[in-house]
């Protein structure tokens, strides 16, 4: 499949298009085979095209921002479920990356007033371009803000007034061995998480207490392993009730969610 969409992309076709092709140039053929050993090398699949797909839209990913997953597609469609029905709620979006969670949300619910928080001047970059090509295809502006999500100061000006506070944040513990793909081209700080992976979680909880509003929603993605230890750390808290695990598409424990009491 790999080999397929990498033609499809040196060709600027679709994939199934590759079906009716009787040929490929010699140019183009040389330009596959390189991208093929490439990926045959764990380059990760999207740095080679550029692209990553996430829910509606394809944003554009290359070295020194973490690659969108599937996985985040569903903790995404759940602060959607919560924005339901409210008029003009404010999102926040931790850790925001390609910009995946914030600008879908921007996307699919065009009253919402999201802000994107990034830490990684790296990643940071990506976030401003994935923002400004979504406003140029017509999506609401996503306010895209350089911080750490663990500053307890940060967007003070929305203290209690967040309606979803959302987050995929580096939750890899220190110890894991990770695949090539992942170790050799996701930034650091998009990973590691400290000795259980949930450092950043925990210093993250105060800020996302203090911006929600009373009943406000709190979604945090984790890893297989976290499906207990996160709603723990959550619970310990003590700022928040209703406090659920979720699993992914392929029943295996990946998202926290809570209310803010
Ligand atoms: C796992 S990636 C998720 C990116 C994107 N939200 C997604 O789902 O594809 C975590 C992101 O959080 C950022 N990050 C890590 N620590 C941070 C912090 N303390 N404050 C803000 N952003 C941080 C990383 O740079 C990275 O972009």
């Amino acid at each position: 499949m790999d080999a397929e969409l990498l033609l499809a992309h040196v060709l600027g076709v679709s994939r199934s298009r590759l079906l009716t092709l009787d040929d490929v140039a010699p140019l183009e053929g040389d330009r596959f085979g390189g991208l093929v050993d490439q990926r045959a090398d764990r380059v990760p699949l999207q740095h080679l095209t550029g692209r990553a797909a996430f829910r509606h839209l394809e944003l554009a990913v290359g070295p020194g921002v973490f690659v969108p997953r599937p996985e985040t597609e569903q903790l995404t469609g759940w602060a959607l479920e919560r924005l339901a029905g409210i008029d003009g709620p404010i999102v926040v979006d931790l850790g925001s990356g390609s910009g995946a969670i914030a600008l879908s949300i921007a996307h699919e619910n065009p009253g919402a007033r999201v802000t994107a928080v990034e830490r990684d001047p790296g990643a940071l970059a990506w976030t401003r371009h994935n923002a400004v090509t979504r406003v140029a295809a017509g999506d609401t502006p996503v306010g895209v803000v350089a911080g750490d999500m663990t500053d307890p100061a940060l967007l003070s000006e929305l203290d209690g007034r967040v309606a979803v506070v959302v987050s995929n944040p580096p939750y890899v513990p220190d110890d894991a061995v990770l695949p090539r793909e992942v170790a050799d081209h996701d930034p650091p700080l998009a990973l590691w998480g400290g000795p259980d992976g949930l450092d950043v979680v925990r210093g993250m909880l105060t800020v996302a207490a203090r911006l929600l509003h009373p009943g406000g929603w709190l979604g945090i993605e984790h890893a297989d392993q976290q499906g207990v230890a996160l709603p723990a750390v959550v619970r310990a808290h003590g700022g928040f009730a209703d406090i659920e695990d979720h699993p992914d598409l392929a029943g295996r424990p990946r998202f926290t969610t809570a209310r803010r009491s």
